[in-house]
Order: C-alpha cells, then structure tokens, then sequence
C-alpha cells in the first residue's frame, strides 16, 4: 500500500505545489481515514526556500485550495527511498527523476517514478503545462488537469 506521494516539477512553486495542495484536499475530503504522506519538490533548487508563486496560490484559493504554508525545495536522493510515488507533472521532470533514480542504483526506485497525467481520465493532454511564463488562465488549467489526475490516483490508491 503506498503511503507517501512526491509530486515534482520543475521549480517546485507553480505545478507541483499545486499538486500538493489539491491532491491533499481531495485525499481529506473523499478518504477521511487515509494515512498518506504528502509533499512536493523541484528538479531544480532555482526556487528553494520560497513560498509558492503567487499566481499559483491565487488561482488555487479561488478553487478552494491552500498553497500558502508550501516552501520549495529541491529533490534529494532520500526522496527514493522515504516515498512510495515520485510523480512527475511533465516528460521532462519525468526523464530526469528516471535518471536521479537510477544513480541511487536501486531499480526499485526507478519504479516509483509516475507521470502524473498518466492517472488523469482526460486523454487531451499528457503532462501539466509549465504556466509559469504564461497568463492566469495557465494556472486555471494546472487546477483542472491536476484534480482530474488527482481523482484517479485516489481510486487507485484505495482501491490497494
Ligand atoms: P514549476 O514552474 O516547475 O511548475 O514550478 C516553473 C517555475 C520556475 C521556472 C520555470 C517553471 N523558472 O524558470 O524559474
């Protein structure tokens, strides 16, 4: 049964704290009794220590969602081993969690490498679009994409 869930991105203050933050919600509201651990990082440190972008905690108020207490930081080799989902919101972020796993040298950890989308019933997009140098409307879609994704990773979780 997993227990601890990573999302990542890339600077860890537009898509995967938003991924934090609503997937949390949603895991309270429809799974009260749920034991999970939740948490989100960046590939990159570029952001490390700050709070997310503004943007992104004012699209995600606006649905219902709470980014505010969320600081960056980067992915460490621990992540490996402490979650059971490392969950990537693009390709990218994707190919390079793929290959920090596999320097740790445990294929194991490879595994639990997910792109996130993958979960998601929509079939119009396959990963979360970086909104951070685009309009409002971008981070309006991150929300949609990741609740969507974030339902069918919860069936799949309780369904373990
Ligand atoms: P995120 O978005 O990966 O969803 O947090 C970005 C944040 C920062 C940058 C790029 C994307 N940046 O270039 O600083």
């Amino acid at each position: 049964m997993s227990r601890a869930v990573l999302f990542v991105c890339l600077g860890n203050i537009c898509r995967s704290p938003t991924a934090e933050g609503v997937f949390r919600e949603l895991v309270n509201q429809h799974w009260p009794d749920n034991n999970l651990f939740i948490d989100s990082a960046g590939t990159t440190g570029y952001h490390a220590g700050e709070h997310a972008d503004s943007r992104a905690i004012s699209a995600a108020r606006h649905r219902g969602y709470d980014l505010s207490k969320i600081l960056s930081r980067q992915v460490r080799e621990s992540d490996f081993e402490e979650f059971d989902l490392v969950i990537a919101m693009d390709q990218e972020n994707h190919s390079n969690l793929v290959r920090l796993a596999t320097q740790t040298g445990n294929d194991h950890h490879v595994e639990k490498v997910k792109l996130f989308l993958d979960y998601s019933k929509q079939e119009a997009y396959k990963e979360v679009p970086d909104p951070y140098y685009g309009g409002s409307k971008g981070f309006d879609l991150v929300i949609d994409l990741i609740e969507d994704a974030s339902r069918g990773l919860i069936t799949q979780l309780v369904s373990r």
